[in-house]
């Protein structure tokens, strides 16, 4: 199984951007973690991150022939991307949507995502760990259609 690791604008500088919030482990550092415990749970990983909404688009699409699962961070686009939901809507395996920081303790304007809805779940506030415990959910819905 390959799963897709899709994340939004401004993660690239994970890591230098706002620590106090986001925590110090750059993206090259949830990109290795993703990889590993993918490979630990029989799953090949994928990851990704563009700051432009059409480029994430198209890898959701892409996705539909390429993987099987879908973990997506897509950063400030959670809150303001119907674009980004539709393109979800389209895909037919799960999806599970991770924040670092808990988005529900922050200002009210990232209370709301467009993506919850097709999420499987949720996962936001364990920091750059939620990552992990995404790719590791993961393995365990697929195995369980599998059967
Ligand atoms: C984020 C939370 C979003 O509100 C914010 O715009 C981000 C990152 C997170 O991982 O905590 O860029 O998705």
């Amino acid at each position: 199984n390959t799963i897709y690791v899709i994340n939004g604008p401004n993660l690239n500088l994970l890591g230098k951007r706002q620590p106090h919030i986001y925590g110090h482990e750059t993206l090259e550092d949830v990109k290795n973690a993703c990889i590993q415990v993918g490979l630990d749970n029989g799953l090949d990983v994928t990851f990704m991150q563009s700051n432009a909404e059409a480029q994430i688009i198209d890898w959701i699409h892409d996705a539909r022939e390429n993987a099987t699962g879908i973990v997506i961070n897509p950063a400030a686009f959670t809150h303001t991307s119907v674009a980004i939901l539709d393109a979800l809507n389209t895909f037919d395996h799960p999806i599970i949507e991770v924040h670092i920081s808990n988005v529900h303790k922050r200002e009210p304007f990232r209370h709301h995502s467009y993506v919850s809805g097709v999420a499987s779940g949720v996962i936001a506030g364990f920091g750059t760990q939620g990552y992990v415990f995404a790719v590791q959910r993961m393995a365990q819905l697929l195995a369980a259609a599998a059967t």
